[in-house]
């Protein structure tokens, strides 16, 4: 019997089946010839949100949850924190390899020259109410780049591709400021060519009436790190929802879209945005031990903590809490942090969290340096969304160049109705509608 391999024997009908294992997975398809008769369609697998699932093969993000290890293409993500910029780390995501000083040149040229935004988008982004949601406004004005470069279709051409790839990580920065520039109500700030990706981005959101904007260096090297650790994460939500709908050959503006939209929800990226709320309602340090109390109540999650991968420490937030002594060396310390250490303490020593194996993850100190930096926390998940964009399209360029993808379309369990008498109206008698 081949070593690699599993027998099922199936006790309804006394078969054997031997099955190849690959990678530490079966194939889900060879389960469809495990059958009681000629008529039965086959055996599937029942796995409501991708709990033990593998939806593709990929060589970007390796994460090993229980060992808290994440490395970008083999390197882990300490190493890239402290000798990398985030362009030099979205290059390695994209083509594989750390770049040589003239590729990385080059490449810092071809996005800083995609940061302007056609100047249709300033009447969009016009169109959205002074409070709009950062987040609702950066989904739409992605996809609404769709209009703006309908050759982007065309996803199976590598230079058209690659085209929309820095189109995109050149503009995501611009959209972002242009949304924070509308909700303060401040005219929007040109990129500036001379300037690095954080510096640019800073520019582009805080520059006033001087004629050159001076990014404070420590702050521009703390947003350069915030982004190196949020630039991918393996099958994410919203890795996942670029997969999905990039599947379909949707352009990579739409797909982008949609993978944002994804990761605005609170269980994802918009967690920072909540971890922030968290801390307010808490208030204080002292406060801390009855919040906890309730949460082991069951009312409601403790924001930032806990993580379907990582079950021991995140190893993003670990790096986030360096940087947060650098950042407060410059902004003063946020208030905020004594309350999040005094959760982290807690939590950690309690069984609750313990058993759950619930720790800190990328979500529960970022926002708190964010917040140190002047961002209001409606900005967060947008700052998420700057560098995840470089995941996505990395994740979506490997999707599209994978033999084994087509367009992505689960099965399910059918537990409705077999086939009933249609009823005329006057037939009809109120059923009880059960909420959803
Ligand atoms: C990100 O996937 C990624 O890689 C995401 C991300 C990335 O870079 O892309 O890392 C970014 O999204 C980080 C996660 C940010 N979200 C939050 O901080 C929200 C709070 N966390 C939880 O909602 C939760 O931990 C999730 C969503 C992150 C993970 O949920 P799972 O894996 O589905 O786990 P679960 O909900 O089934 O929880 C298992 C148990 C449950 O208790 P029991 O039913 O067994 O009694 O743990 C409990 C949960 O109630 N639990 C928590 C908790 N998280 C899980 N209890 C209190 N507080 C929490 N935060």
């Amino acid at each position: 019997m081949p070593q690699d391999t599993v027998t099922i024997t199936d006790n309804r009908t006394g078969q054997n089946y031997t099955l190849p294992v690959e990678n530490g997975t079966i194939r889900a398809m060879d389960l469809r010839k495990i059958k009681t008769g000629p008529n039965d369609f086959g055996l599937m697998t029942y796995d409501p949100a991708f709990m033990n699932t593998a939806s593709c093969r990929s060589a970007i993000t390796f994460i090993d949850g229980d060992k808290g290890i994440l490395r970008y293409r083999g390197y882990p993500i300490e190493v890239l924190a402290e000798h990398c910029t985030f362009l030099e780390v979205a290059y390695l995501l994209l083509f594989g390899e750390l770049p040589t000083e003239p590729q990385l040149k080059d490449w810092i040229s071809e996005i800083t020259h995609h940061t302007m935004i056609h100047e249709s988008t300033k009447k969009f982004m016009e169109g959205f109410r002074y409070n709009a949601h950062p987040m609702a406004m950066f989904v739409s004005t992605v996809a609404a780049l769709s209009s703006v470069y309908p050759e982007s279709r065309n996803v199976h051409d590598p230079a058209i591709r690659l085209h929309q790839i820095k189109r995109l990580i050149g503009k995501v920065p611009s959209i972002a400021a242009m949304s924070y520039r509308h909700s303060v109500g401040f005219p929007y700030v040109y990129p500036d060519n001379d300037l690095t990706y954080a510096e640019n981005f800073m520019n582009m959101l805080w520059k006033m009436v001087e004629p050159k904007y001076a990014a404070n260096p420590v702050i521009a090297r703390a947003l350069d790190i915030l982004f190196i650790l949020h630039a991918d994460h393996e099958q994410n939500c919203s890795a996942n929802a670029m997969r999905a709908v990039g599947s379909s050959q949707a352009d990579p503006y739409l797909s982008t879209a949609a993978a944002a939209a994804a990761l605005s929800g609170p269980l994802h990226g918009g967690a920072n945005e909540e971890v922030l709320r968290m801390l307010d309602e808490i208030g204080s340090k002292d406060n801390v031990p009855a919040y906890i109390k309730g949460i082991k109540e069951g009312k409601g999650k403790l924001m930032g903590f806990g993580h379907r991968i990582y079950k021991n420490y995140d190893p993003r937030a670990k790096i986030i809490k360096w940087t947060a002594d650098r950042v407060f060396e410059i902004t003063g310390r946020n208030a905020k942090l004594e309350i999040a250490l005094e959760l982290e303490r807690i939590a950690l020593q309690d069984d609750y969290f313990v058993q759950r194996k619930l720790y800190p993850n990328v979500d529960f100190y970022s926002g708190i340096i964010y917040q140190a930096m002047g961002f209001r926390p409606e900005m967060f998940t947008v700052l998420f969304a700057i560098p995840r964009t470089v995941g996505w399209l990395a994740q979506w360029q490997e999707m599209i160049t994978d033999p084994e993808q087509k367009i992505a379309r689960p099965r399910q369990v059918w537990i409705g109705h077999e086939t009933r008498e249609f009823v005329p109206m006057e037939k009809r008698t109120p059923a009880p509608v059960a909420a959803r």
